[in-house]
């Protein structure tokens, strides 16, 4: 008798994205005539560099021609890419990781789901409270949490870590055991970074309880200021203790074509381990579960690497760093609080005074057709903000601030 894996039912309600799709969708079929503009989830818009688009194109033409065509590459990845990776990290965040340590996936929402099957069904997760949804709902479905408390709008069992204004959007380090810590800087979705000395308490605290920290990096290419930790590995200790994740969906439009990598270094070891082991497990699940990143994305990839291909791919963020200032001076200008927006694509707005996320999500809907992503389903610290994305073509971004500048009632 087959039974079904009653961690689903602990999930709090629709994953956040489609959720908000669904409730716009609604919207819409009441309101045909209405033009909607979405800043809710963070899809990049503008086209490939041709440098990038080439390298897919030509590898495409390679798999019609019986010399060059390939199947199954390497499940962890293109050792070139892997090679490339290795270098842009030593060259640009002056790390050292050898190629074999960077394992090259499909994006990097998998792997932030994946990741937490390498480690015990009894590990304590910490989270930013708001954080990407994925890390806490995919420990949710492998029964790493309680129930949902819905007075709390917290799972029971998982420790949250507040990002509010009090601390600049930085999280205090765990004051009580945890296991696998998950931190994303640039934030997403608050927008707050990282300097060395904001990351050393948590690389001190994971040594010191043999606890993992798993350190999202997908959109540090938007990081503008100087001085920000660009690599969990920049800190020193973290190869011993932290996980990194990176993606190439927000750096160079891949959002659809689907190429990301973890880190997973050799020296990483947790309490029954010895180095090299944990990095052995996670090969070991690539090789079992996965069978490789398309060859035409890695192609890609290698020429989002190239110099040309990282100054292309620059240009584009560029762009979107400038939808991200029209956004954030628009609603500052309203007399709106604004965060983030400067070194990543996200502006986190306080909703005025005393309504829910929710309810700031259908007001802003109704009354200027803008679709935002409420903070609430981002975690409990996250009520009474909501997001807006950068993505998107400026036109279209102008016209949404313009739509609430003219249109929302506050
Ligand atoms: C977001 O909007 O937070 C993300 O882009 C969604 C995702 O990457 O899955």
């Amino acid at each position: 008798m087959a039974l079904k894996n009653s961690y689903y039912e602990r999930l709090a309600g629709g994953y956040l994205f489609p959720e908000i799709a669904r409730r716009t969708k609604e919207f819409q079929v009441f309101h045909p005539e209405v033009k909607i503009m979405r800043l809710g989830i963070g899809n990049t818009t503008e086209p490939l560099p041709q440098i990038v688009a080439s390298a897919m194109a030509l590898e495409a033409v390679r798999l019609m021609n019986v010399e060059t065509y390939s199947g199954y590459g390497d499940e962890q990845g293109n050792s070139k890419l892997r090679q490339a990776l290795s270098e842009r990290y030593k060259k640009c965040f002056g790390v050292r990781l050898d190629a074999d340590e960077f394992f090259i996936s499909d994006g990097s929402k998998c792997d932030c789901a994946n990741i937490s099957s390498i480690f015990s069904h009894e590990s304590i997760i910490a989270v930013e409270s708001p954080a990407y949804p994925v890390y806490v709902d995919s420990n949710v479905t492998s029964g790493k949490t309680g129930q949902f408390n819905k007075g709390k709008m917290q799972y029971e069992g998982v420790y949250y870590m507040p990002c509010t204004e009090m601390n600049d959007f930085f999280p205090e380090v765990p004051s009580g055991h945890v296991d696998l810590i998950y931190l994303c800087r640039p934030n997403n979705p608050t927008g707050a970074v990282a300097m060395a000395s904001d990351l050393q308490p948590f690389v001190d605290y994971a040594l010191e309880h043999k606890a993992v920290i798993i350190y999202d990096v997908a959109y540090v290419d938007y990081q503008k200021e100087r001085g920000l930790v660009e690599s969990i590995y920049q800190i020193p200790g973290a190869e011993k203790c932290a996980i990194e994740i990176g993606s190439f969906s927000k750096w160079a439009g891949f959002t659809g074509v689907r190429l990301g990598w973890s880190i997973v270094p050799k020296e990483l070891v947790v309490e029954d381990t010895v180095p090299g082991e944990l990095h052995r497990m996670w090969s070991r699940r690539y090789t079992t579960v996965f069978n490789g990143a398309s060859n035409i994305a890695q192609a890609g990839g290698l020429a989002v690497l190239s110099e040309l291909g990282q100054q292309s791919c620059q240009e584009v963020i560029n762009y979107y760093m400038s939808n991200a200032r029209l956004i954030k001076n628009g609603l500052y200008d309203m007399g709106l609080t604004v965060y983030g927006g400067t070194n990543a694509p996200y502006i986190w707005l306080k909703v005025p005074d005393g309504m829910s996320s929710w309810n700031f999500f259908d007001k802003l809907l109704n009354e200027t057709n803008v679709v935002c992503t409420p903070g609430v389903g981002f975690g409990p610290d996250g009520e009474g903000f909501c997001r807006l994305s950068a993505f998107g073509h400026q036109e279209n971004i102008t016209e949404a601030i313009e739509s609430i500048r003219m249109n929302l009632r506050i």
